[in-house]
């Protein structure tokens, strides 16, 4: 077991008079999240890096200003925000930045930094001087699996005149953010035996296509959703981000292997490297199933089906530097395929997290999450105590675009026929894993949404009440949209294995986004920014709805698919050439 913050100092001596201020409780957690233990008390002699998130301004009205810039009825579609707008807009007032840098000064703070979006200040303090400060205690915490130590307290309070300017404190109760976001998705391990590069389906017309059936390929994507292979010069504008997390790393030969098989071209080929938080790659370690697959998979599928496009990979590291969490993103697409119960997580830390997902949609970036693979039961394939579906952050934030999985109907015997009658071959994925899908329990319904929701509601009321999910019919929905999550033939080892998740759907509709972008930015538009106005609006322009399969999850049946949206598949699956139609012009 390894600790967060593992630097001891000598104890750092301080005053003993401090104003007596009237406390409130800032943040409480009632229980601790799934496979978390509290171990022994921290020594007050450690020291912490200590972040406190002002209360910013004007986030009252994101939704109105992100809606202006991404709904392809404003006048302002596609007129994205600058980051220094951006911080103007929401920085925090002067009368918060100088209540609590006085309270902090009170108590012997005074090297204060402010990070570049000045919503947060950063000092550090010793295990005891934050006790002090914040009337609580830190123990550490581990996680029964990964063994992993983290330093937390359960509640903390501040001053009553502080409350109202700030957002949250760190370390505090969110020792689960990044670091222990769980593996999402965790992908079910079925080796399919044979590295079978010979066999491998292709779009050439042929029968070959029926191989999709057991096996996808970059070539079946392209197929199913209609996906010309890339080939022009990109544009040096055009981008696209994957996301991973320490210590999960990708393995270079690997790589050089998957393209070898279906994009000879690409051999040799590596992403951007950039470190986020100390992230960092063991890139030719032999390879380790549940260190590399999530980054095998993402970046194999990835960088392949937008070859010749370069991919930036965010490395992030094991720190629970929370605050200034999406600045780092620099790239048009972002793809994330981890993620965490929203109910394990304190609801300040997941509207500020949101909020700057939101701050990225201002700015042109589409952000892309996948919603877990355990149907209605979360993350961690369990209901809350008390019964409740689990929804899964950061897909219920209505900033994102929340990606689902499917798959082709094992059933279908003629795969290229179906294809060409246009017919949908594809279910809720029901093989190894189940798509995420239900209801926030923190974020209210956004206007996009809310037609295909109700009409949910209205249509197909599922056999549940408030006892399972967020029935009020006023809470954000997910996914919006999914994509083929089964039997990615992603190479580990050397050796074509078969993977399954909702991270396998959500890089290739990330792709899919990137290319329309290049189609774009070609013709001197800009990037397509927060995706979801446009999706619901032009839904029945390009995607093909899933009516078959269910998301069952902590012995329920779960939610079933059905015509329109649904919380098991979203609006459907992508046909790529229409949406190339539709968004391009926009
Ligand atoms: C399609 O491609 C496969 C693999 O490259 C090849 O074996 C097959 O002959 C091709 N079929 C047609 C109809 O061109
Ligand atoms: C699910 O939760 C129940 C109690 O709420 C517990 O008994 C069970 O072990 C949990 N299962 C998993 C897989 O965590
Ligand atoms: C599948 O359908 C295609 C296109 O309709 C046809 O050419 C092919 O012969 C069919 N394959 C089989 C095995 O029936
Ligand atoms: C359901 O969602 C709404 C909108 O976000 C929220 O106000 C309400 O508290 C949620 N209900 C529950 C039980 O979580």
């Amino acid at each position: 077991m390894h600790f967060l913050l593992p630097a001891f100092v000598a104890f750092i001596a301080t005053t003993s008079a401090f104003p007596t201020y009237k406390h409130v409780v800032r943040e409480k957690r009632d229980r601790l999240p799934a496979k978390w233990a509290k171990r022994a008390k921290m020594d007050a002699r450690a020291v912490l890096p200590v972040r406190v998130s002002l209360k910013q301004r004007n986030l009252e009205r994101a939704h109105e200003y992100l809606d202006e810039v991404s709904n392809p009825a404003s006048s302002k579609y596609g007129k994205h925000w600058s980051v220094k707008e951006i911080t103007k807009t929401f920085a925090p007032s002067d009368e918060s930045s100088k209540a609590v840098l006085q309270w902090l000064s009170e108590h012997g703070f005074v090297n204060i930094r402010t990070s570049g979006a000045l919503h947060t200040l950063e000092f550090e303090a010793s295990v005891a001087e934050i006790e002090r400060l914040l009337k609580t205690e830190y123990y550490v915490y581990e996680h029964s699996e990964s063994g992993k130590g983290y330093v937390a307290c359960e509640e903390y309070s501040v001053p009553a005149h502080i409350t109202e300017h700030i957002n949250i404190i760190t370390p505090t109760l969110h020792f689960d953010v990044k670091p222990h976001m769980k593996k999402r998705d965790v992908p079910n391990h079925v080796p399919n035996g044979e590295s079978d590069a010979a066999s491998t389906p292709t779009s050439n017309g042929s029968n070959d296509m029926q191989g999709c059936v057991d096996r996808i390929t970059p070539d079946c994507l392209r197929a199913l959703y209609n996906i010309p292979k890339a080939t022009s010069k990109p544009s040096p504008d055009n981008s696209f981000g994957i996301v991973e997390y320490s210590p999960n790393t990708y393995n270079e030969a690997d790589l050089d292997a998957f393209f070898a098989n279906y994009t000879p071209a690409a051999v040799g080929q590596r992403p951007i490297f950039k470190s986020i938080n100390s992230g960092s790659i063991d890139v030719d370690n032999p390879t380790d199933f549940d260190n590399n697959i999530e980054s095998n998979l993402d970046l194999q599928f990835g960088m392949d089906l937008v070859y010749p496009q370069k991919v930036t990979l965010y490395q992030v590291g094991a720190t629970n530097n929370d605050a200034s969490d999406a600045d780092f993103i620099k790239t048009k697409v972002v793809s994330t395929s981890w993620g965490q119960n929203e109910n394990d997580i304190s609801a300040a830390y997941a509207e500020m997290m949101c909020n700057e997902y939101m701050k990225l949609g201002l700015q042109g970036v589409s952000v892309l999450f996948s919603t877990a693979d355990h149907g209605v039961a979360g993350n961690t394939d369990n209901c809350t105590d008390d019964g409740q579906f689990q929804p899964d952050f950061p897909a219920t934030c209505p900033y994102v675009t929340a990606i689902g999985a499917t798959q082709i109907d094992r059933s279908t015997t003629n795969l290229t026929a179906a294809l060409a009658a246009g017919d949908q071959p594809e279910v809720a994925i029901y093989q190894t894993i189940r798509s995420g899908g239900g209801f926030s329990n923190l974020f209210a319904l956004p206007s996009y949404q809310q037609a295909a929701v109700s009409s949910w509601f209205s249509n197909s009321p599922p056999p549940y009440g408030a006892d399972r999910f967020n029935d009020t019919g006023k809470a954000r929905a997910v996914p919006d949209l999914s994509v083929n999550g089964a039997n990615y033939q992603v190479v580990m080892g050397g050796v074509a294995t078969s993977i399954y998740g909702t991270s396998a759907s959500t890089p290739v509709f990330a792709a899919m986004v990137v290319m329309v972008n290049e189609a774009r930015l070609a013709a001197g538009k800009p990037s397509l920014g927060f995706l979801n106005p446009a999706v619901y609006k032009y839904a029945g322009k390009f995607v093909r709805d899933v009516v078959e399969g269910s998301n069952p999850g902590c012995g329920t049946d779960g939610f079933e698919a059905v015509e329109g949206w649904d919380p098991v598949t979203g609006l459907g699956t992508p046909d790529f050439g229409k949406m190339m139609e539709v968004f391009k012009d926009l």
